[in-house]
């Protein structure tokens, strides 16, 4: 069992991340930080409590992450696409677990799995970053590292350069990426194209025996509908957080390079991903080599979607 702890701003492409991951038989979910991104703060939570439910699965830990970026400036949300509520066109009535654990839940997991544990970031980087500058070096203690997030010579979905998670917080993603080492980047150049389309979803939902059988299709509708001004003609909407789990899944189906991931945070290319892709690149002195995920097989990624979710 691969132990796990997501950080996640649900939304509707991070619930679909979570519940694979519930539903995964070789994913064991041990802590959640809820992070703004998509939603503030407190809906991710909120949303994020509605999924536990659901899966009667609240003895997983939620942990209160980042309300704002690292510059304190006031964050963008995505309401537009992700639904009033963050969930399409639920309004989630949940009661808010008495528990909400405080950012240091972070260390003590890190510290209770140490290389067992899998660190996964599917929402701005800032509750990561803070983790890297807070916890004197014991975030080395973990396990692997995987984050959604970049655009690496395609451009980007929150403006023409920048990929949303790294541009909503771009120092915080300068701060993982100079710091971390080998860290997995799930970025838009195959997320994108990680596109769920209605049909596949509306049989997902009629043999679904899981929990999530009621959410799985309105919540799809909902992003589908909204997702036709980005990609017109197309019934259905890329899920680019699930990608990031389907590869965990399925690592064959997914061509990876080592490259230095450089992130830029000037104002008129904020939020800029790239790394040296030359024949002979040149490699920056004493700063930390990552994968970074370019390519990968759709149809592959569809089945095991599909897979997992009808609980097969
Ligand atoms: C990423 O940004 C968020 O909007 C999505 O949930 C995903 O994590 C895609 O750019
Ligand atoms: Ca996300």
């Amino acid at each position: 069992m691969r132990k796990v702890m997501i950080f996640a701003d649900p939304g509707v492409d991070d619930s679909f991340a979570i519940m694979y991951a519930l539903l995964h038989p070789e994913i064991e979910v041990v802590g959640i930080v809820t992070e703004y991104g998509n939603v503030s703060q407190k809906i991710a939570l909120r949303n994020t409590a509605y999924l536990l439910q659901l899966a009667n699965r609240e003895d997983i830990p939620i942990i209160q992450g980042a309300e704002k970026p690292l510059t304190g400036t006031k964050p963008e949300f995505f309401y537009d696409i992700h639904g009033p509520h963050g969930l399409g066109p639920f309004i989630p009535s949940v009661h808010i677990p008495k528990k909400i654990f405080p950012f240091k839940k972070i260390y003590e997991l890190i510290h209770t799995y140490k290389k067992q544990l899998t660190i996964i970031n599917l929402s701005r980087l800032t509750s990561l970053a803070l983790t890297y500058i807070q916890s004197e070096g014991n975030i080395h203690k973990a396990g692997d590292i995987y984050v959604m997030g970049g655009a690496f010579f395609v451009p980007g979905n929150l403006t023409p350069v920048a990929e949303a998670n790294i541009f909503g917080d771009p120092q915080a993603a300068k701060i993982v990426a100079s710091n971390g080492n080998h860290i997995t980047f799930v970025p838009l150049n195959i997320s994108n194209h990680a596109i769920i389309l209605l049909d596949t979803m509306k049989q997902v939902a009629k043999q679904n025996n899981t929990p999530f059988s009621q959410i799985i299709y309105p919540i799809m509708n909902y992003y589908s509908q909204k997702y036709k001004s980005i990609l017109p003609g197309v019934e259905g909407a890329p899920l680019h957080d699930v990608t990031l789990f389907s590869y965990l899944s399925q690592p064959e189906k997914y061509t990876v390079v080592k490259g230095q991931v450089q992130i830029t945070t000037e104002s008129n290319s904020k939020g800029l991903t790239y790394a040296d892709f030359r024949p002979v690149p040149k490699y920056i002195k004493n700063y930390p080599m990552h994968q970074i995920i370019v390519d990968f097989d759709r149809e592959a990624f569809t089945r095991d979607f599909v897979k997992v979710m009808t609980g097969e």
